[in-house]
């Protein structure tokens, strides 16, 4: 569960004072001095139609925004989804509303009707208003400001590419799209003001497989405009940096215990490192009905990577090592060397299945390039020992006829026997040829030099392109 900020708080608790005293109807009663003031608005003026906008000059009814995203998680890859709750504060400006209190804030009955600006999210999959029904959502000011603050839980779409994975970041937002001449902007409604950015975030309330690096909300006028189609221009935009929210994570434990501490609050209510920038778009001047305004909330994602290096990566290097073994074991032990051949690449198969099991997309991904070429080692490794064992069979069958042959010239007597020194010394030579490495011992020789740096060679390669890329 989410904690409410502290203004929002007391209204809430405002609120259920009111529950409690279901009988209270007095519409308009006087503040009676105490912290509970028993108001809340029930009956609308006469002349009230809610049907009807706020009549404003110009074209645009100021919308200001904020939000606070109380859950972020569940990325998924294979329906390219994420899901976000998020209490979205909305504030304008009625001024049929002035006067109804004398209060600084009056919450609105839920069942009274009352205009609300229309918006819509954009790129949901789906979308439910998680407030309960009877709950109270509005407020009026004197002035006839009125604040508006619903939470939503929200599934929406976010298209990844994955040619990084696992070192990839992707971007997920979230789009609120506002209609009737509204003009949506983030900023500080009244009941939203314990902070210094439009939106924050609970940061313990992060569970997901990606580490969330920050925010962006911009507010921007979409055109329909023939000459300017399309996106139009942000006009303003705050952008959070949310790199140190990681040890907000390990706090869950501690504000479930004791929230409302100073520490709980700096991460329930978390805004990162920000910054602002404003711009002047034409767009809004123009008066055209052809365009409307647009919030987005940008989630800036970069995967967590300590995961997979543990689950893939690892095991597949102590894998490509295991089958270099092979080169230190004699070439005449034929079992061995081909059990570790096949165990290798056997376990590397099953490794790579598991990569699969993933999600499925039509293009390589980094995961696969690493996987083939440990493959490709584990394989190569086993086909070098095919190698190796045919020369060894061939040089073993030339020596055996060479030795036959020498040993066929020594019982013929072609050496004479008056010199057994040199013979005896003949025979050390001949002995001594089975320890000079043979072509098949030359090359297991040069693989447990060549494999090794091969593979340093490729990881060099690989981590330079792909953390660079990520990073
Ligand atoms: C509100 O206005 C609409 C049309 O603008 C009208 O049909 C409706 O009767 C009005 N409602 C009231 C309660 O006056
Ligand atoms: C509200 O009251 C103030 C003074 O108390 C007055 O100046 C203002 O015009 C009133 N507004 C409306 C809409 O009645
Ligand atoms: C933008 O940032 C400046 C300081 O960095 C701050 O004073 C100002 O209120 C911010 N504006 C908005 C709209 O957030």
């Amino acid at each position: 569960m989410w904690a409410p900020g502290k203004d929002f708080f007391v209204l809430l608790s405002l609120v259920s004072a009111l529950r409690c005293r279901a009988d209270t109807i007095s519409e308009f009663a006087e503040d009676d001095d105490d912290d509970h003031n028993h108001e809340i608005l029930r009956v609308l003026p006469n002349t009230y139609n809610w049907t009807h906008r706020p009549r404003i000059r110009g074209r645009w009814l100021d919308v200001t925004c904020a939000a606070h995203i109380l859950n972020f998680g569940a990325v998924s890859e294979q329906t390219m989804d994420f899901e976000v709750s998020l209490q979205l504060a909305q504030e304008w400006r009625d001024p049929r509303l002035a006067n109804l209190t004398q209060n600084a804030w009056l919450p609105v009955d839920a069942s009274v009707q009352m205009w609300k600006p229309h918006v819509d999210f954009a790129n949901t999959k789906s979308l439910d208003i998680a407030t309960a029904e009877e709950e109270t959502t509005m407020w009026v000011s004197q002035e006839g400001i009125v604040n508006l603050i619903v939470r939503y839980d929200i599934k929406a779409s976010c298209q990844m590419t994955l040619h990084a994975f696992p070192m990839d970041q992707q971007i997920c937002h979230i789009r609120l799209d506002g209609f009737d001449d509204i003009r949506l902007e983030w900023g500080f409604p009244s009941l939203m003001t314990m902070n210094t950015v439009p939106v924050i975030s609970d940061a313990t309330a992060f569970h997901s497989q990606f580490k969330l690096t920050g925010i962006t909300a911009k507010s921007y006028v979409t055109s329909f405009l023939p000459s300017v189609p399309g996106k139009g221009c942000t006009f303003s935009e705050h952008t959070c940096d949310y790199t140190d929210s990681d040890v907000c994570q390990t706090s869950t434990k501690l504000c479930a215990e004791e929230a409302g501490s100073e520490e709980c609050d700096k991460c329930v209510f978390y805004t990162g490192i920000c910054a602002n920038t404003t711009k002047h778009c034409e767009l809004l001047d123009t008066g055209d009905k052809s365009t409307y305004t647009s919030l987005e909330i940008q989630f800036h994602l970069s995967r967590r990577f300590a995961y997979h290096l543990m689950q893939m990566y690892v095991p597949s290097t102590f894998i490509v090592i295991m089958s270099w073994i092979s080169f230190w074991i004699e070439i005449g032990a034929v079992p061995a060397r081909v059990c570790l051949g096949v165990l290798t690449v056997l376990t590397m198969t099953t490794q790579s299945s598991r990569s699969h099991a993933m999600q499925e997309v039509s293009y390589v991904r980094a995961i696969d390039i690493w996987i083939v070429a440990c493959q490709l080692f584990v394989f190569t490794a086993l086909v070098e020992y095919a190698v190796t064992y045919r020369f060894w069979l061939a040089q073993k069958n030339d020596r055996s006829a060479i030795i036959d042959m020498e040993v066929k010239l020594t019982e013929n007597g072609t050496s004479p026997d008056h010199r057994p020194i040199e013979m005896n010394g003949a025979h050390d030579k001949r002995s001594n040829c089975k320890f000079i490495p043979t072509a098949a011992q030359n090359i297991d020789r040069v693989c447990r030099m060549v494999f090794p740096t091969m593979f340093v060679l490729f990881n060099i390669t690989y981590w330079t392109v792909y953390l660079s890329d990520g990073v």
